[in-house]
This record gives C-alpha cells, sequence and structure tokens, in this order.
C-alpha cells in the first residue's frame, strides 16, 4: 500500500511517500520539505495568515517532487493522509484541502492524523526503530509529554507541562537575548561556546515528585538575567544560553529517568523538534547506559515537522486496524485536539 502523507499545520510544508506492506515497518520512498522559517524571522514569530498562503504556493509542487523521486505515479496511490491538527486552523486547512481533493481526484480515500502521533511515531524511520512498549518524550515547540506507550494507539499520559512547552523554553529565551525566530537551533549552537554553570537557574518541578514539568518561570529568570547584565549582556550572552539549555536539559532529563522507574520500562523513545537538541542527546544518552535503557530518536532531520511522520503514523494506524481511510471528503480539522483522544 503506497500512503501519501501531507503535514502543513504550522510553519512546514512536508510531503512524502510511505510504503505498507501486511505486518512489516513501513518503509520511506521519498520526501519533501519546505520550511518557511525565512519568512517569519522578520515578524519573529509565525504569522499564521502568511503560513497559510505559503501551504497553498508549495504543497502541489513538493508533491510532484515526491513522485518524481519515487518514480512513481498519483494513480498508485492508495491513501492520501493529512495532518488533521492541532495546528494553526487556516494552514490545517491547506493541507486538509488538497489531500481531499488529491483523493476526490483519484478516487482514493483520505485519513487525518494527529500531528503528535507523528511525532510520536516517527522514530519508526530510523535505522533502529524502536520496540513497543516504551516510555516516549515529546517535545516539540506546543508541548511536552512523558507517555508510556503499549502499542499504536495505546498511550498512556503520566505528565505534561502545566505551562510552556519545552520548545517555547528555548524560543522564548532565545527571543530575550535577540537571538532570531525559532530561538531553539540558535540558543543551542551559541550555547556551545558556553559554560552551562555560568548561571544559576531555576529547575522547575524538578522535585515535584510527579511527572509534570513547568517552563514559564525559567524565561522570567533568564529575563531577569539578562536585566542584570545590562551592557554585558552581548559578552555573556554565550553563558546565559549555555546556562538556560543546562537547566531545560537537566530538568527533561531527570523527568524521563523518572519516568522509565515509575513504570520499569527500559526503552525510551523521544521525539519532537527539541529532540534534535544535541545536550539533551547526549546527557539522555548517558543516564539511560548506566541504566541500561535503550534510547531511540528519529533521525536528526525528521525531528522538526515533516510529511514522512504523517504518511507513517497513517500507515501504522491503518496497519493496527485502528481506523479505516475514508472517503467522506470532509475538512474536518482539529486546531485543538487532545491526544489523550487517540487511545483506544
Ligand atoms: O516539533 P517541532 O518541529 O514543531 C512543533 O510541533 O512544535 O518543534 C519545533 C521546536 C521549536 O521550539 C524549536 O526551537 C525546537 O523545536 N528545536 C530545538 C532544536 N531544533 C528545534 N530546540 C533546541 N535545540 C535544537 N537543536
Ligand atoms: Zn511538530
Amino acid at each position: 500500500m503506497l500512503l501519501l502523507g501531507i503535514e502543513s499545520s504550522c510553519d512546514e510544508t512536508g510531503v512524502a511517500l510511505v510504503e505498507s506492506q501486511d505486518t512489516a515497518l513501513p518503509i520511506l520512498q521519498a520526501h519533501a520539505l519546505h520550511s518557511q522559517i525565512t519568512m517569519h524571522q522578520a515578524y519573529g514569530g509565525v504569522v499564521p495568515e502568511l503560513a497559510s498562503r505559503d501551504h497553498i504556493r508549495r504543497v502541489l509542487p513538493l508533491t510532484q517532487a515526491v513522485m518524481a523521486e519515487a518514480r512513481r505515479s498519483l494513480d498508485e496511490i492508495d491513501v492520501v493522509a493529512f495532518t488533521r491538527g492541532p495546528g494553526l486552523a487556516g494552514a490545517l486547512l491547506v493541507g486538509a484541502g488538497v489531500a481531499c481533493a488529491l483523493g476526490a481526484a483519484l478516487g482514493k480515500p483520505v485519513l487525518g492524523v494527529h500531528h503528535l502521533e507523528g511525532h510520536l511515531l516517527s522514530p519508526f524511520l530510523s535505522a533502529d526503530p524502536p520496540k513497543f512498549p516504551f516510555v516516549a518524550l515529546l517535545v516539540s515547540g506546543g508541548h511536552t509529554q512523558l507517555m508510556r506507550v503499549e502499542g499504536v494507539g495505546r498511550y498512556q499520559l503520566l505528565g505534561e507541562t502545566i505551562d510552556d512547552a519545552a520548545g517555547e523554553a528555548f524560543d522564548k529565551s532565545a527571543k530575550l537575548m535577540g537571538l532570531p525566530y525559532p530561538g531553539g537551533p540558535w540558543l543551542a549552537k551559541l550555547a556551545e561556546q558556553g559554560d552551562p554553570m555560568a548561571f544559576k537557574l531555576p529547575r522547575p518541578l524538578l522535585r515535584s515528585g510527579d511527572l509534570d514539568f513547568s517552563f514559564a518561570g525559567l524565561k522570567t529568570a533568564v529575563l531577569t538575567q539578562a536585566k542584570k547584565l545590562g551592557g554585558d549582556l552581548e559578552a555573556r550572552k554565550a553563558d546565559l544560553a549555555a546556562s538556560t539549555q543546562a537547566a531545560i536539559v537537566e530538568v527533561l532529563v531527570k523527568k524521563s529517568i523518572a519516568a522509565l522507574e515509575m513504570t520499569g520500562l527500559d526503552r525510551l523513545v523521544v521525539a519532537g523538534g527539541v529532540g534534535a537538541n544535541r545536550a539533551l542527546r547526549e546527557q539522555l544518552n548517558a543516564a539511560c547506559a548506566k541504566r541500561s535503557v535503550r534510547v531511540h530518536y528519529p533521525e536528526l532531520h525528521l525531528c522538526t515537522d515533516n510529511g514522512a511522520m504523517i504518511a507513517m503514523a497513517a500507515a501504522m494506524r491503518l496497519q493496527s486496524g485502528l481506523e479505516e481511510a475514508s472517503e467522506r471528503y470532509a475538512f474536518d480539522v482539529k486546531p485543538r485536539w487532545p491526544m489523550a483522544s487517540l487511545t483506544t
């Protein structure tokens, strides 16, 4: 079965083709991505109207590029998958609209996919795919969650952020330091030249005894520190970046280890944009190696939003018999869509 996946929930247009057989893991055939980052950079964040317009411009040329790379024709597609939510309503509607139009024109069914389930299952596209069950640390721009994952559609939320997400903590702190949008990768790069012990920043909820996170206070502490530095900020920016990253990473690592201990599982899967962070990977690897826990990540280029994870999640949901693709071409996107509602 050949599945086309379309991602358009935020600021990347992603299209991919995945081939799925009865029980084996689906395989990525081709994927293409257009990032809108440079377009939004001038505004310091995503402008929803511009995002939607750009998805419209990019999605069909990207689809053509993917089909050409895989040497397949559109009429060979069996299912058209798209991101149904959560995300920006107008941006989601572009992917849903194009998926439904393609499905209707080709006489093929469509399937709407949860964006976070896409991230969660993206490590199955890597050369070293995980096995169920595992603990998942989902760290994106909008979400920070720890989950116990028994199988496709069998997700138990163990803890989540009560305010900002980890990606948001990176992005907002970076913005306070005058770094470009999106700040995460910029802050991480600057942090490589800094001293992570230079400034004492809070590790919120580190000893709360549960698996919840809170990052809003960190951003305030970074702002206070930046103000205190005044004219010296420029010279100490790398140290402040390194200290901020160290605070976020320490909390993510300690809570992941606590989740592994609580569940007794010996496998950790990290997914979402912040999963690309090198310091996080190094410290998780070290902490897990000590405990004989295997850690799995998505390929670096599939950590942030992409179409491959959407096609993959659709393929795995269909394989597991959780749902069927539909020929009811409804543009019913869900800009707010709790992941808990996916659990069977
Ligand atoms: O998963 P994603 O692409 O989008 C959402 O679904 O939100 O995650 C984007 C987030 C942004 O906050 C971005 O700054 C962060 O991931 N990010 C990073 C790195 N690469 C992306 N944060 C820290 N270090 C990185 N290397
Ligand atoms: Zn995402």
